[in-house]
C-alpha cells in the first residue's frame, strides 16, 4: 500500500506499508528478505537504498538497506547483517507483516553514457549487497565483470569453487559467488587469514592483479562499496591507473532525507574547495576522485 510520495530531483520517492513474503535466514547472522512494494521495484536504480522502520518502533531512527534485487517489477529483497538492534527487530518479521518503508532513496550508480569495456566491482563485507543489481544491470552492456569480495566472516551470499580459470590469480584461488556468476561476473574472493580458495590478503590486491596481470580489459571502471579504509585503498588504485571509480558510501544516517546533515562526508566542491554532501542525497555514490579520504 502507498502511503504518501514525494518528488526529489533523483525520482518519486514512496513511503509504503511493504508486505513481508519471504524472510530467509543466511550464514553469518544474514538475511534476506523479500517485500511486495511494486513502487519501488519499478523504479529503484542499483545503488539506491530504501529507508525502513523496524517493526513495533524499536528504533527512534529508520535504517537504510541497500535494495539487493527487484523482482517481477512487483518485490524488492533486501539482504542484510544483524548488527544491532534495528536489523535485529526487522530479522524477526514473518510472513505477512507489513514494513514501513521509504525509498527509493539516494542518486544510485550513473548508468547513463557509454559503459566500459571492463566492470570491476570490490566489495568489502556487506557492501556485497548493493553491488548484486549494479553487477546484473551491467550484464550485457559492458565486455566482461570482475567482482572481488574480501571479508573476515561469512558473506551474505552463497560461495563455491568456480570451474573457471582467471589467468591473473593462481589456480587454486578459485573461491566465487554463484549468484554474480549467473549475471557474467568472474569472482574471486579474499580474506586476511588463511581460508581455502580464498585470496590471503586484502580484496585490493586482486584488483591490482588484475590491472597488472595479462588480461585484455580496455576501457575499465571500478566500483566499490566497503569499508573507508577499502575504499580510500581503491580510490588509489584508481587514481594511479586513471582510471574512472565510484564508490558507495554507507554512512551512518539520521533522516535518509537530507534533512539532518547527519550523514555529512566532505568532497571537493566548486574550484577544489572541500565542502561537505549528504550521502544520503548526493550520494549514497560519489566519483572516487571527489572524496576527500583524508578527512576521517
Ligand atoms: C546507503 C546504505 C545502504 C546500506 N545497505 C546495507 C545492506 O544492503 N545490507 C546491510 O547489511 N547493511 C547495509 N547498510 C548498513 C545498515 O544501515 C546498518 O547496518 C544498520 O543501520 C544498523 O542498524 P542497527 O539498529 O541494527 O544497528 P545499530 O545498533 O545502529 O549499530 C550496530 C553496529 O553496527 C554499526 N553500524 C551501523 N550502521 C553502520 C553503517 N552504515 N556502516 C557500518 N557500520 C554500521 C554500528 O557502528 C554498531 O557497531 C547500509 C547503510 C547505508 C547508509
Ligand atoms: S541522513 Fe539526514 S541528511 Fe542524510
Amino acid at each position: 500500500m502507498d502511503l504518501s510520495t514525494h518528488q526529489p530531483a533523483g525520482g518519486t520517492v514512496y513511503r509504503i506499508s511493504a508486505p513481508v513474503i519471504a524472510n530467509r535466514s543466511l550464514p553469518g547472522g544474514h538475511r534476506r528478505i523479500r517485500l511486495r512494494a511494486p513502487a519501488i521495484a519499478r523504479t529503484a536504480r542499483p545503488g539506491q537504498f530504501v529507508n525502513i522502520s523496524p517493526p513495533l518502533a524499536t528504533t527512534l531512527l529508520r535504517r537504510p538497506l541497500g535494495v539487493h534485487r527487484t523482482i517481477d517489477g512487483q518485490d524488492i529483497e533486501i539482504l542484510f547483517q544483524s548488527v544491532g538492534k534495528g536489523t535485529k527487530a526487522l530479522g524477526a518479521v514473518g510472513e505477512g507483516d507489513e514494513i514501513d518503508l521509504i525509498g527509493p532513496l539516494g542518486n544510485g550508480f550513473d548508468l547513463a553514457g557509454e559503459p566500459p569495456e571492463t566492470a570491476v566491482l570490490v566489495a568489502g563485507g556487506f557492501g556485497l549487497a548493493p553491488l548484486y543489481p549494479l553487477a546484473a544491470a551491467l550484464e550485457g552492456k559492458v565486455d566482461r565483470t570482475y567482482l572481488f569480495a574480501g571479508t573476515e566472516e561469512d558473506l551474505p551470499m552463497e560461495t563455491s569453487d568456480s570451474s573457471v580459470h582467471l589467468s591473473f590469480v593462481d589456480p587454486d584461488i578459485k573461491a566465487t559467488v554463484p549468484e554474480f556468476e549467473a549475471v557474467g561476473a568472474q569472482c574471486r574472493l579474499a580474506s586476511l587469514r588463511s581460508r581455502p580458495s580464498f585470496h590471503k590478503g586484502l580484496v585490493t590486491e586482486l584488483v591490482e592483479k588484475l590491472l597488472d596481470g595479462p588480461e585484455p580489459l580496455g576501457r575499465t571502471k571500478l566500483y566499490a562499496c566497503g569499508p573507508w579504509g577499502m575504499l580510500k585503498k581503491t580510490a588509489a588504485i584508481a587514481a594511479e591507473h586513471e582510471l574512472d571509480c565510484d564508490v558507495l558510501l554507507e554512512e551512518r544516517m539520521g533522516c535518509g532525507v537530507g534533512a539532518c546533515m547527519s550523514c555529512s562526508v566532505m568532497v571537493y566542491g566548486d574550484g577544489g574547495r572541500p565542502v561537505y554532501a549528504r550521502a544520503c542525497v548526493e550520494g549514497p555514490v560519489f566519483d572516487a576522485a571527489s572524496v576527500v579520504w583524508d578527512a576521517k
